[in-house]
C-alpha cells in the first residue's frame, strides 16, 4: 500500500488524482503538491479532504522538494507539473531516496529540445540508489510506447516501420485554444518537424509533409508530421526498425491561427522589452488563451490516437493498427476534465500503480517500451482506456 506525491495540480494532475483515488488499494496516501493552492484545494473539494493531502511547493526548488518529501515521506513522486520541473524533481527524489515518473521529457525554458539526453544522464544515480524513474508515462509518450512495446511481444518478428497517429477531434468552441499547457504545446507544433529513417534523423519544416489517415469513429482528417519524443527511445528499443514517424492533426482553423501568431512573434521564447518590463511573447500568449483545465465542460467530440506498424512475422508482412477512442464528454462527466488531460492522467496513475505493486519496477531511468507491455495493456482497459487492434 503506498503513500504518493503528486506535484502540479493543472488539467493533468486532476485526473490523476482522481484516478488514483479510484484506486486506493494501491495509493494508501495521496498528497498533491502544486505552485499554486488555491488549484490543489479546488481538487480536493472535488475528491474529498478524506483522500487527499494538499501542500504548497515550488517544483524550481529543490530544496524546497526535498523539504517537502522529507515530511511527506512519500515512496514515490508523480511530476504532473511542466517539463521545465523534471530535473529538479529528480534531483529531489536522489536526495530523498524516493522513485520518480513523469509524462514529457526534460526542457529548459529557453531552448524547446524535446530530448531525453538529460534525463537519461541521471540513469547511473538511480541505479546506484535503487530506485526507479519511469519516463514518459503519459499517452504519447507512454501508452503510444507500450503500443509499440506490445506489437513486438504479440505480433512481429521484426518491426520495420511505425507510424503514431494523434488525432483530437474535440470541438470547445473558441476560436484558437490548446488543450494542454499552451506553452509546451505551442511550442511543440511551431518547431521542425523530423523523422528517423535508416539510421538517420531528417528534418522538416514544420507541418511541410501532411497526410489524410481515416481515424476510425472520426473519419478523414489531415495530419501532420511533427517531431515527438518517444521516437528517440523506440529507435534504440525496437528491433529492425527502419523508420518512425508521428502525425498530429490539426483543423485550418488552428493552423491560419497558429501562422498568425506566429508570423507576429507572439510563439517567440525569448524575452522582449515592452513598456519598461521585460516579457517572454509565449508566455504573454498563455495569460490570454483559456486555461486548458477549463475546456473540460465545454469539449465535444473524440479523441483517436494510436500506432501503426508494420513488418514481418513467421517470414510473411504484417500490417496492425492498435488504438484508443476517448470521448470528451465521458472524460468530463467521469473526472471533470477533456479527453486530452484524461488520455495523459489515466497512463500516468497506471505506471505509478504497477510500479507500487512491484509489477514494473527495475532500477534506473527506464521508457515505458522496456517493460513487459500485458500488464499495462490490461490496466489501461479497466481504467477507461481501452485499446483496439485493426490488422490490414
Ligand atoms: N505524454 C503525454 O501524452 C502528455 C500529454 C499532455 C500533457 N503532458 C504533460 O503533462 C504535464 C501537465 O500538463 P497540464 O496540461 O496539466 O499543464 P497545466 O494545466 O499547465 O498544469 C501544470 C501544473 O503544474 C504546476 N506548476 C508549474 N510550475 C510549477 C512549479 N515550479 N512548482 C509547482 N508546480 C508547478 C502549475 O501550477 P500553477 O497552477 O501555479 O500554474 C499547474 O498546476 C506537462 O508536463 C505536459 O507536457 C503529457
Amino acid at each position: 500500500m503506498a503513500n504518493i506525491l503528486i506535484i502540479g495540480a493543472g488539467g493533468v494532475g486532476r485526473v490523476v488524482v482522481h484516478k488514483c483515488v479510484k484506486n486506493r488499494e494501491t495509493f494508501k496516501k495521496i498528497t498533491l503538491a502544486s505552485r499554486s493552492i488555491d488549484k490543489c484545494e479546488q481538487i480536493q473539494s472535488e475528491v474529498g479532504k478524506e483522500n487527499l493531502d494538499i501542500a504548497q511547493v515550488d517544483a524550481d526548488s529543490v530544496e524546497e522538494l526535498v523539504n517537502l518529501i522529507d515530511k511527506i515521506k512519500p515512496d514515490m513522486v508523480l511530476n504532473i507539473a511542466l517539463p521545465y520541473q523534471d530535473l529538479t524533481i529528480m534531483e529531489a527524489c536522489l536526495q530523498t531516496k524516493v522513485h520518480y515518473l513523469d509524462t514529457a521529457n526534460y526542457e529548459h525554458p529557453d531552448s524547446a529540445k524535446f530530448e531525453y539526453k538529460e534525463q537519461w544522464a541521471y540513469n547511473e544515480r538511480f541505479k546506484e540508489a535503487g530506485l526507479m524513474a519511469l519516463l514518459g508515462s503519459g499517452f504519447d509518450p507512454g501508452v503510444t510506447n507500450v503500443f509499440c512495446a506490445y506489437a513486438q511481444k504479440h505480433y512481429f518478428d521484426e518491426i520495420h516501420t511505425i507510424d503514431i497517429l494523434d488525432c483530437n477531434d474535440g470541438d470547445h468552441g473558441y476560436p484558437f485554444a490548446t488543450n494542454f499547457n499552451p506553452e509546451i504545446n505551442l511550442r511543440e507544433v511551431s518547431s521542425n518537424g523530423r523523422y528517423w529513417e535508416n539510421g538517420e534523423w531528417i528534418e522538416t519544416k514544420p507541418m511541410e509533409i501532411k497526410m489524410v489517415w481515416d481515424y476510425p469513429e472520426i473519419g478523414e482528417r489531415d495530419s501532420y508530421l511533427l517531431y515527438h519524443e518517444e521516437m528517440e527511445s523506440l529507435v534504440k528499443h525496437i528491433n529492425g526498425l527502419k523508420r518512425i514517424r508521428f502525425f498530429m492533426t490539426f483543423g485550418e482553423s488552428y493552423l491560419t491561427h497558429m501562422k498568425c501568431l506566429e508570423n507576429v512573434g507572439m510563439l517567440g521564447i525569448e524575452e522582449v522589452e515592452h513598456n519598461g518590463c521585460k516579457i517572454v511573447p509565449m508566455q504573454f500568449l498563455a495569460t490570454l488563451l483559456p486555461d486548458p483545465a477549463s475546456l473540460g465542460k465545454r469539449t465535444k467530440g473524440k479523441t483517436n490516437i494510436g500506432i501503426v506498424a508494420t513488418g514481418i512475422k513467421d517470414n510473411k508482412e504484417r500490417s496492425i493498427y492498435i488504438y484508443n477512442i476517448c470521448n470528451h464528454q465521458e472524460t468530463y462527466k467521469e473526472t471533470l476534465s477533456q479527453a486530452v488531460s484524461y488520455t495523459t492522467g489515466v497512463p500516468a496513475m497506471i505506471g505509478a500503480k504497477l510500479m507500487m505493486e512491484n509489477r514494473w519496477m527495475r532500477h534506473g531511468t527506464l521508457n515505458m517500451e522496456e517493460f513487459d507491455p500485458d500488464p499495462f495493456m490490461e490496466e489501461l482497459n479497466k481504467q477507461g482506456l481501452s485499446w483496439n487492434i485493426k490488422e490490414f
